[in-house]
C-alpha cells in the first residue's frame, strides 16, 4: 500500500523504515496532518500519523477525498479523531493499543523523583559550580499515599512501581480489576476520597467527554495540602487555569506534565528560536515546582520498535482483508 505518514520525526522513521522492510510503500512528511496539510495525501491508500495530528471531520473528509481508505494512528489515544466522521467517510481507522506500558509508567515515576528531590534544579544548579543545598529537601516516598486514576495497562504498571517503593496504592477506575488489586494491595476508592487522601495522583485515563477537565478547580479543592499531581494520560484531563491557580496559591506542591491541553502548536517542535505564543503554557514554565516535557513517556527503543512493528502489521492486514479487530477503533 501507498502510505503517506505525516509528523515524521528521525526516531520513527527509523523504526518504521526497519518494521516495514519494504512491504509498503512509505513516504515520510514533517508536516503534521491538519486540513491544509491532507491534500499531501493525495493518490495515497493510507495515511499514518501521531497523538498532535489531528483528524478532525473537514480534515478527513478531504482524506477521503485524495483516497485515503485507512488511517493508522501510530498511538494508543484516539481523541485527535473524529470517529464519526472517519465512520461517514468510508475510513477505517487502527491505532496501537499496546505497545510498551512500562515506557509511560517508567517515565511518570522519573518525573515524580524528579520533581520530589528537586533533580532538575540540582544538576543545574552543580553545572553552575553551585553546590549548595537550599531549596533542595524533598520527601520520602516510602509510607506514603499514591493514588492511580486509572488502572488500565499503564496506571497497573505505574502502581506496582510505585508498591516498590513502599508507597500505599489508592486506585479510581470505572472498571476496577479487583483481583489484580488484591494480588497488589492496591485499594479501589471514589475519586473524591483519592484526591483527599493520597500525597501523590497520577492520571492514566483516555481523554473523553466525560474525562475532560477530571481535575479542575473543585478537584485541586479536594486534594490534600502538598500533593504533587503527574500527568503522562492526555493534556485535556487537566484545566491548566485550575491547575495554575493551584500552584499560586500552593495549595499542591508541585505537577508533573508530560501532556498538555494546548500542546499540539508546541510539542515536538524547536522553538526556540522563536518562543511560544503561549501563556498558559509560559506561565507553567515559570515555576520552580512544575516540570513539563514535550509528550515524551513512550519515547523508548522498545516502544518505538512496537508501535512501527503493529502499524505495519495493521496496514498488512487491512490491505490483505485480514482480522483488524484488536487495533480497529469503530464509532
Ligand atoms: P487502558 O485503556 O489500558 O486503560 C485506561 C483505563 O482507564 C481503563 O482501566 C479504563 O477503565 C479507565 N477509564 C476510562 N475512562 C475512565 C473514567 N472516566 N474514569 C475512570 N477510569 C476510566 O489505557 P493505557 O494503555 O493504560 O493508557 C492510558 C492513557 O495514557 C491513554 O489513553 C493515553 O491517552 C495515555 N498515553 C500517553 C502516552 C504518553 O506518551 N504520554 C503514551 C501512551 C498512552
Amino acid at each position: 500500500m501507498r502510505v503517506a505518514v505525516f509528523d515524521t520525526h528521525k526516531f520513527d522513521r527509523e523504526a518504521l523504515e526497519e518494521a516495514n522492510q519494504n512491504k509498503h510503500d512509505l513516504h515520510f512528511f514533517e508536516a503534521r496532518l491538519r486540513l491544509q496539510t491532507a491534500p499531501l495525501a493525495k493518490g495515497y491508500d493510507a495515511v499514518c500519523c501521531f497523538a498532535n495530528d489531528r483528524a478532525d471531520a473537514e480534515t478527513l473528509k478531504c482524506l477521503k477525498e485524495m483516497g485515503v481508505r485507512l488511517l493508522a494512528l501510530r498511538c494508543a489515544g484516539y481523541n485527535q479523531v473524529d470517529l464519526k466522521s472517519a465512520k461517514e467517510n468510508g475510513i477505517t481507522v487502527v491505532r496501537v493499543p499496546e505497545y510498551s506500558p512500562y515506557a509511560v509508567a517508567e517515565f511518570a515515576a522519573g518525573l515524580l523523583l524528579s520533581l520530589n528531590r528537586k533533580i532538575h534544579r540540582a544538576h543545574n544548579r552543580v553545572r553552575e559550580m553551585n553546590f549548595s543545598l537550599d531549596g533542595l529537601v524533598g520527601f520520602d516516598l516510602h509510607n506514603k499515599s499514591v493514588g492511580v486514576v486509572g488502572t488500565g495497562r499503564i496506571g497497573k504498571v505505574f502502581a506496582q512501581i510505585m508498591r516498590g517503593f513502599g508507597c500505599n496504592l489508592l486506585a479510581y477506575d470505572l472498571q476496577p480489576n479487583l483481583e489484580w488489586a488484591k494480588a497488589n494491595e492496591v485499594q479501589y476508592v471514589d475519586l473524591k476520597e483519592l484526591l483527599h487522601k493520597c500525597d501523590v495522583i497520577s492520571l492514566h485515563i483516555p481523554l473523553s467527554a466525560g474525562t475532560h477537565h477530571l481535575i479542575d478547580e473543585n478537584a485541586f479543592e479536594l486534594m490534600k495540602p502538598g500533593a504533587i499531581i503527574i500527568n503522562t494520560g492526555r493534556g485535556g484531563l487537566i484545566k491548566t487555569k485550575a491547575l495554575i491557580k493551584a500552584l499560586k496559591s500552593h495549595s499542591i506542591s508541585g505537577a508533573c506534565i508530560d501532556v498538555y491541553e494546548e500542546e499540539a502548536d508546541v510539542f515536538f517542535s524547536d522553538l526556540s528560536d522563536v518562543g511560544i505564543d503561549d501563556d498558559q503554557l509560559s506561565r507553567l514554565l515559570t515555576f520552580p515546582n512544575v516540570l513539563v516535557t514535550s509528550h515524551q513517556a513512550f519515547l523508548t527503543r522498545e516502544a518505538l520498535n512496537a508501535i512501527a512493528t503493529i502499524t505495519i502489521e495493521s496496514i498488512k492486514r487491512f490491505e490483505n482483508q485480514g482480522d483488524l479487530k484488536e487495533v480497529i477503533i469503530t464509532y
